[in-house]
């Protein structure tokens, strides 16, 4: 899909790859090749796995997929690093405008404390230079003092907790969930989409200049991972929110998990938040997920407030670190969803 940005990586990587195969050290650092997915992802779940300390890490996650979309989103926003050739781990990168994240960062667990990690850092940091973002975060393990010293050390700095939530997915013939809404997928033609993204773009621009999810909602709407709900003023768009739905997509059988959300404008914000959960609680229970999955960092207290109003409870917590050492669009009065999982 986009390669915008491809030949000034393609010279950044020249340097970084010779950069980063120097010295002592065989770990090689290059986009992951469409062969390595697999192993990426058994990278992945096994890292995370571990670390949690389930059963079977390998199989955490369930129908659950990460890797193999956003490769097809941008095969050269997820780095891998090699071993004497051998894919040891990757870091997915995400480019939203102005504000660039990262994650997941996964090293195969037999290699850990080895520097791997952090090799593959340095790239990262120089591909967010090359977009010239203004404003980069991450989501990790609070309670790990390892993954917020090796954040630290790039300049990122732990701020808000950030809480992943769930709740029942109700039918929408209750009262509450009743609310009028339009879909992306819903939408007649190009000339009508491209206006939509616009509003979108309005609205995220709003809460962080620059920011924009536009490959978010495309990407839902081309790789069919579920649908982008809208909440409309009139034929204004003033709420929006990317839901992926089901299995092989990141929400899994079951889940319809909200990506990006966001309900704009001042007065009466907090309203459109709560139609907009219920929209996407409709669309959930149109697709027959049991439950609605949403992160929300806990300094967007207002919006945290609503989610529990609604009935959601918190399943995860993490930590946000942002870079510069600045709320972006973490802050009172903000209604947007997000988790930079
Ligand atoms: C987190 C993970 C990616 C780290 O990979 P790694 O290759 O072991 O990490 P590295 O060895 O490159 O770096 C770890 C750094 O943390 C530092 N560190 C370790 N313990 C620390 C502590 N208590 N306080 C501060 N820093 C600490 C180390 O010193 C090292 O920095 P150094 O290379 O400058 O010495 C890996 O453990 C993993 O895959 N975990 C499971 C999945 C996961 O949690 N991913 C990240 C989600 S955000």
């Amino acid at each position: 899909m986009r390669r915008s940005g491809q030949k000034a990586f393609t010279d950044f990587l020249g340097d970084s790859q010779r950069m980063h195969s120097a010295g002592p050290s065989e770990v090689t650092i290059a986009p992951l090749r469409k062969e390595e997915l697999s192993e990426a992802d058994h990278i992945l779940r096994l890292a995370f796995g571990t670390f949690l300390g389930v059963p079977e890490p390998a199989r955490i996650f369930g129908d659950r997929q990460i890797i193999a979309n956003r490769w097809r989103m941008n095969p050269l926003w997820i780095l891998g690093a090699r071993l004497d050739g051998e894919l040891v781990g990757s870091n997915v990168l995400t480019k939203w405008g102005a504000f660039g994240w990262f994650g997941p960062l996964t090293v195969r667990p037999d290699l850990w404390d080895r520097g791997i990690a952090g090799k593959l850092m340095g790239p990262t940091m120089e591909l967010f230079s090359s977009w010239k973002t203004t404003h980069e975060g991450l989501m990790t393990f609070a309670n790990s003092p390892k993954h917020l010293g090796l954040y630290q050390k790039f300049g990122f700095h732990p701020r808000f907790l950030t809480a992943i939530m769930q709740k029942k997915v109700e039918a929408p013939s209750t009262k509450r969930n009743r609310v009028t809404f339009d879909t992306f997928s819903g939408l007649r033609g190009d000339k009508e989409r491209r206006a939509v993204l616009k509003e979108c773009q309005e609205l995220t621009d709003s809460i962080l200049a620059g920011l924009d999810v536009s490959e978010e909602i495309k990407a839902v709407q081309e790789l069919k991972l579920g649908d982008t709900v809208l909440v409309r003023d009139g034929s204004q768009t003033v709420g929006f929110a990317v839901c992926h739905v089901g299995p092989n997509t990141e929400a899994g059988s079951g889940t319809c998990y909200i990506k990006f959300g966001l309900a704009g404008g001042r007065a009466g914000a907090g309203a459109r938040f709560r139609d907009l959960l219920a929209a996407c609680e409709s669309v959930g229970s149109q697709n027959g997920a049991e439950t609605l999955e949403a992160g929300v960092n806990l300094a967007r207290t207002e919006a945290y407030a609503e989610m529990r109003a609604c009935g959601f409870l918190t399943e995860f917590q993490g930590v946000s670190m942002q870079r510069p050492n600045e709320p972006g669009y973490n802050r009172p009065g903000v209604f947007a969803i997000d988790d930079l999982r």
